[in-house]
């Protein structure tokens, strides 16, 4: 692996500790808008403190993103569809690699729709993404989206975690699933886990546990934070269990007492609630 690469892969994944928590906001190429994503800008600045990584489109890292950020972009470069057209899978290759440099990305990203219509062009665009990425040490993580009609099971995930490693994607963007460490075990490139829609904390973070016991090397998670009631109080408890070993009760009490020390929580608490009635004051006569 050549110096460059290396040392871009060594943003994304801790070489500390082997381990990666993205911060997912690309959700916008295709999904518009989404609930609680309306305005990234406000979404990611309390954030970006506290992910290794940001998977980012190019027009929101240049719009919402400061400049001066030291976070890592994983910068996404397919699109071409939309919730409501046709046919998810229909995605080509929509950035350039100049582009990718002038953003300083750490990685480049896409989709392959593996078992869907497009699944020939998906495959052969990512081949195409690696040899142009490498030329300038730029690693590519491979995103293996899940079309309607595909479960999210191990056989399945295998196969296209698999694709992706011999197309020679760097990284490998999964869902977890049961027997997921058969997925990990025959993929020779680390994988990293989608958070997937918005669930109950605990249970986002349980994911986060299981994701990590099964052998991923972290979470690229993105609507189980910035949906969240409080978003920087979950992601530091995601945290604790991707780069500090807690198991999920201690990272689900980490997340209430992050609840408590949020400074918005305290300066509504410490407001005057006008629906109350004022006790008397005994030393004021
Ligand atoms: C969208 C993506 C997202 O980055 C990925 O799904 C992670 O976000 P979430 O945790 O919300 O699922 O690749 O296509």
């Amino acid at each position: 692996m050549d110096w460059g690469l290396k040392n871009r892969l060594s943003n994304i994944i801790k070489p500390q500790d082997n381990r990666a928590l993205m911060l997912a906001v690309d959700h916008g190429y295709f999904l518009g808008p989404t609930e609680k994503l309306e305005n990234p800008r406000k979404v990611i600045a309390p954030l970006l403190k506290y992910c290794d990584s940001l998977m980012v489109t190019r027009g929101i890292q240049r719009t919402s993103v400061p400049a001066t950020t030291s976070t890592p972009m994983v910068l996404r470069v397919s699109g071409g569809s939309s919730i409501i057209g046709e046919d998810l899978s229909q995605e080509d290759i929509t950035v350039s690699i100049q582009d990718a440099i002038r953003l300083n990305a750490s990685a480049v990203a896409m989709s392959i729709f593996v078992g869907s219509k497009y699944e020939h062009q998906t495959i052969v665009n990512l081949g195409k993404l690696v040899n142009k990425a490498e030329k300038y040490g730029i690693p590519v993580l491979a995103v293996t989206a899940v079309g309607k009609e595909l479960g999210k099971d191990s056989r399945y995930l295998s196969l296209a975690c698999r694709i992706a490693a011999e197309q020679g994607a760097h990284i490998v963007k999964t869902y977890y699933c049961d027997n997921f460490e058969k997925v990990v075990q025959s993929c020779p490139v680390p994988i990293i886990v989608a958070g997937g829609k918005k669930i109950p904390e605990r249970d986002a973070l349980q994911l986060t546990y299981d994701s990590i016991k099964g052998g991923a090397v972290g979470v690229d998670m993105g609507r189980n934070i910035w949906q969240s009631e409080h978003p920087v109080a979950m992601i530091k408890a995601v945290r604790s269990i991707v780069h500090g070993n807690s198991n999920v009760d201690q990272a689900y009490d980490l997340y209430k007492q992050f609840i408590n020390e949020d400074p918005k929580k305290k300066q509504k608490s410490s407001k005057p609630n006008p629906s109350k009635p004022k006790k008397p004051n005994p030393s004021k006569k």
